[in-house]
């Protein structure tokens, strides 16, 4: 691992912070691109009323000097607007207030309890919160900063909510990448935009929640990045660690991979070469990687997001103190947070290639990685 990052703060606590090391110095970091990327977390159908509270930006304290990163280590701060409304209950001092002992089925309460010794469920579900998915957003946002100058660029879309399924081949056009960002469903297609609004609204009405599937793709990525000499060094491995660190996050798709039901020949990607092209493919199933390193193919990961445990209509489930029978406890909830899982994937995917290139191209310097990026690519062709 070459760069690598720390995050800490509570969903209601006075902020979010994150500290990145292994940053190339040289790189120019534009702010407003960070807090845009913060913003896309923020929207989506099927929101809660938490969003409308919160604006977040990042507060850079470390590592940046007249916008342009210095290879020291990167620290920012996101603070929590709606910390003013909490504080008596999730101040660092305070202690009191009605204990959280109603645990909720699908969320961290209960198992965060017993392995903690904790006799208020709060202790575990401020942390274990999405809310802290918004430093990984902000870290996400320099990382494909810092791809972007090397030749790589990220997007990503939702395929399904519930049912309602877009179905789509190949990364989205510049027309899509710009309808994606335009719509509150994060998809490229008002057809399925409707049905999945029709899939969130029936599920809000029943009191339930949804999730549903994300694709991130990246494209520019040189072949080679990770490597198939040992298990925890894929690309494949580390994608899904970083995939399946967010919340909610059940299982992770790459390329065609679940599609088990089809034979070799339909799965497995012919190579061609050209002089103009060097080595090329006319598909990609392998959605860009083969043996743990990317193949030049662009990028195509699935991650699939589980229905929000968090409902209005609540489970059965048992009193923490008091073990007697409960309904899991109510707390305001987003009913679909599909749309803002695309963008933390999409960061955290980011993340994970540019510790990727690193690693593979080195370089304490901007110019140094892409000096070396070069070079490799006149030896490849
Ligand atoms: C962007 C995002 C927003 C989320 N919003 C909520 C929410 O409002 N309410 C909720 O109960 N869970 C929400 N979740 C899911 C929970 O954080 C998650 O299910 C819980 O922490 C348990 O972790 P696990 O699902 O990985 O087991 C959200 C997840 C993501 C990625």
């Amino acid at each position: 691992m070459t760069l690598r990052y720390l995050t800490a703060g509570e969903s209601h606590g006075p902020g979010l912070c994150a500290i990145a090391e292994g940053f190339p110095a040289g790189v120019t970091i534009d702010l407003a691109a960070v807090d845009h990327d913060l913003a896309r977390r923020q929207k989506g159908y099927g929101r809660g009323g938490r969003m409308k509270i919160e604006t977040d930006k990042a507060q850079f304290v470390a590592g940046l000097r007249g916008g342009l990163t210095t290879g020291a280590p990167i620290a920012l701060v996101i603070w929590n607007k709606d910390h003013e409304n909490w504080k008596d209950l999730v101040s660092p001092a305070a202690r009191g207030g009605k204990k959280f002992t109603a645990v909720r089925p699908g969320h961290a309460d209960l198992p965060g309890s017993l392995k903690y010794g904790f006799d208020d469920a709060r202790d575990a579900l401020e942390r274990a919160s999405a809310r802290n998915t918004a430093t990984l957003v902000a870290l996400g946002s320099l990382a494909r900063q810092l791809l972007a100058a090397c030749g790589v660029r990220l997007c990503s879309r939702v395929v399904s909510i519930g049912e309602a399924v877009h179905a789509v081949e190949g990364p989205p056009t510049e027309a899509g990448r710009a309808a994606i960002e335009a719509s509150e469903f994060h998809v490229d297609s008002p057809a399925a935009e409707a049905a999945m609004k029709v899939v969130v609204d029936r599920e809000r009405e029943r009191g339930s929640s949804v999730g549903g599937t994300v694709e991130v793709w990246a494209e520019g990525l040189p072949p080679g990045l990770g490597t198939f000499v040992h298990p925890d060094r894929r690309l494949d491995a580390r994608l899904g660690q970083a995939l399946l660190g967010v919340q909610a996050i059940k299982a992770v798709e790459i390329g065609d991979g679940t599609r088990t039901d089809w034979p070799g020949d339909r799965v497995h990607d012919a190579i061609f070469h050209s002089p103009e092209r060097g080595f090329y493919r006319n598909t990609n199933r392998a959605g860009g990687l083969e043996g743990g390193m990317t193949n030049g193919s662009p990028l195509r990961v699935r991650a699939f997001m589980k229905p929000i445990p968090t409902m209005l209509t609540p489970l059965p489930s048992v009193d923490l103190l008091t073990r007697q029978a409960v309904q899991a406890r109510y707390e305001r909830s987003d009913v679909c947070a599909v749309p803002a899982a695309a963008v933390v994937c999409e960061a955290v995917v980011a993340w994970t290639l540019a510790d990727a290139l690193l690693e593979k191209f080195g370089g304490d310097q901007l110019g140094d990685l892409q000096a070396a990026m070069r070079h490799y690519a006149d030896r490849i062709r």
